[in-house]
């Protein structure tokens, strides 16, 4: 990707951001996404609660709870609120039919719980992500105990399993959670609802990437913010 390409996506990301922020009200129950569109979320909410918007926030991840906590965001627990108003979150890929792969930071366990309890479910995305089918690597958070079984399970539905490596750690990398991450490719992904059960029925498995429950999402664009919503 060159400056111009990244420059424009994070435009984009920023603008798609602000627009699923505008759905925030006084009183809400938020959760907070990972990633970098769900940092400029984060920092539009900062300066809203800074103005008096009145909200508690339940991260996803170590990342959005640091980032809540800089921007003074009150922030809660699952254990405090099991029903969430909104979540607003980043994704990787996304078909028409507001099908999401997500993961690409690893924190897609804790995200998918939320966006269970979660009421909406927004999505924020630059326009590079939407696609008219899927073909993104599904990452699966996996038993770090369970590699191997993992690994042959996945080639068994038709994947290609491959172990995440940390950037700055020698070895795997470990999730929020302790777990690790296997990435696989499954090329095109021609019917999600399947590969979503075969996942969730293999031994080991933690949580996947494949997110069917999206409700809306925005997508910025270089003439403005388009919204799809189901
Ligand atoms: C975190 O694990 C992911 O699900 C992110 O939401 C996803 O990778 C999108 O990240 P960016 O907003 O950084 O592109």
């Amino acid at each position: 990707m060159n400056d111009r390409t990244q420059n424009r996506n994070a435009s984009e990301k920023k603008a798609a951001a602000a627009s699923a922020v505008s759905l925030v009200r006084d009183g809400m129950v938020v959760g907070i996404g990972t990633g970098s569109t769900a940092a400029y979320a984060i920092s539009k909410l900062g300066k809203l609660v800074a103005d008096g918007l009145d909200i508690v926030g339940m991260p996803t991840s170590y990342q959005s709870e640091m980032l809540a906590l800089q921007q003074k965001i009150p922030i809660t627990t699952l254990s405090e609120h099991p029903e969430i108003d909104i979540v607003l979150d980043g994704a990787d890929q996304i078909d028409r039919n507001l099908v999401a792969i997500k993961g690409g930071g690893a924190a897609h366990a804790k995200e998918k719980v939320v966006a269970h309890a979660a009421k909406r479910v927004v999505l924020m995305v630059d326009g590079a992500k939407v696609v008219p089918g899927l073909t993104h690597v599904v990452p699966i958070e996996i038993l770090p105990y369970a590699v191997a079984v993992v690994d042959a399970e996945v080639r068994a539905i038709g994947g290609i399993p491959s172990l995440r490596m940390a950037a700055r750690k020698d070895g795997p990398v470990v999730t929020d959670n302790g777990n690790f991450v296997i990435d696989a490719d499954f090329g095109a992904i021609d019917d999600p609802g399947r590969l979503n059960r075969e996942i969730d029925a293999t031994i080991g498995v933690v949580e996947h990437g494949i997110f069917l429950n999206v409700d809306e999402v925005h997508i910025g664009t270089v003439g403005g913010v388009r919204i799809l919503k189901k």
